[in-house]
């Protein structure tokens, strides 16, 4: 474990997973497969991806009261996260989130926050210290937006590294954008970011940019199976993914950010973290479902010795 504090702020959900042939189209109904629920949220999947890498992460988030809420903070703890800051909220239900997955392994998602709109600014400030004390904070955008705000101010004010990854999109104010550090979009949500098509090399170099012109140092715009343009000060490279038959790839973004940041944490230089993390994710992606498709470390250095 890497003596270097990491906090994850961010949702936990309850994940509704079915497999189709084709995503229904407005108004068709279609069978289904395989219909499960298990853990996810992509605050709790970058947090669990990031305790079984061998990262020292405390996780604030919320939970429901409710039984869901009771056994998904107990598996955090098994994956070696510090859970004190997860609290089962009174009167809401655990976040949940309905998945469709494709034959070809593509998932489309729909989420009902529940606890997760519990981690207010309030909230985050009776936990400030955590914060205040880490090394890197790691958040999504699954919980709301002014806490992200308050969150990413605190830790600057603090010298504690901001990592962000903006999923899912949404267009992000500049007071935030210009305290991050570290900025992890894919490519639908650089586009977002920047309103440019990041299509290839070309235009992820261009997005990188203006993201750097919002005054971020260090752009990774994730390119799925491709790989991840790493870009600091507007010095990018490809940094090319391993290749794997996916089943399916929810989580496998989560898995990269939980899996990078573990390794920065470790000392390690950027674009060997972001290969880590790639091969966190390549791993994940041949496993179905969130949180049961992240690898624990001894899998992940196994796969990175094969390569
Ligand atoms: O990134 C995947 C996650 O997005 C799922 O686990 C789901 O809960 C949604 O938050």
């Amino acid at each position: 474990m890497s003596g270097k504090k990491l906090v994850v702020l961010g949702s936990i959900n309850a994940d509704h997973i079915l497999n189709v042939q084709e995503f229904p189209r407005p108004g068709e109904t279609i069978t289904g497969q395989g219909y499960r629920i298990s853990f996810g949220g992509k605050g709790a999947n970058q947090a669990v991806a990031a305790g079984r890498s061998g990262a020292n992460i405390t996780f604030i988030a919320c939970v429901g009261e409710d039984d869901v809420g009771r056994q998904v903070r107990h598996q955090l703890e098994q994956d070696r996260i510090d859970v004190a800051p997860v609290e089962a909220i009174a009167g809401t239900h655990t976040g949940v989130a309905m998945i469709f997955v494709n034959r070809h392994g593509e998932n489309v998602i729909a989420i009902d926050a529940g606890a997760n709109a519990a981690v207010t600014p309030d909230y985050l400030n009776k936990y400030r210290q955590h914060v205040v004390e880490a090394d890197a904070l790691l958040m999504q955008l699954e919980t709301p937006l002014e806490t992200i705000v308050a969150a990413a101010a605190l830790a600057k004010a603090n010298g504690t590294t901001v990592a962000l990854n903006p999923a899912p999109a949404r267009s992000l104010p500049d007071e935030l954008l210009s305290c991050i550090d570290i900025i992890t979009p894919n490519e639908t949500e650089a586009e977002y970011l920047t309103g440019i098509a990041v299509t290839g090399e070309e235009e992820a170099h261009r997005a990188a940019s203006a993201l750097h012109a919002k005054g971020i140092r260090t752009v990774i715009i994730t390119l799925g199976s491709r790989g991840a343009w790493v870009s600091v000060e507007g010095e990018g490279q490809l940094v090319k993914g391993f290749r794997v038959e996916p089943v399916d790839t929810i989580a496998a973004g989560d898995t990269f950010n939980g899996g990078m940041m573990t390794a920065l944490l470790e000392g390690r230089a950027l674009l060997d973290a972001v290969r880590f993390g790639h091969a966190a994710a390549a791993i994940a992606v041949t496993r179905p479902g969130a949180q049961p498709s992240v690898p624990w470390r001894e899998e992940i250095d196994a796969f990175l010795a094969k390569q």
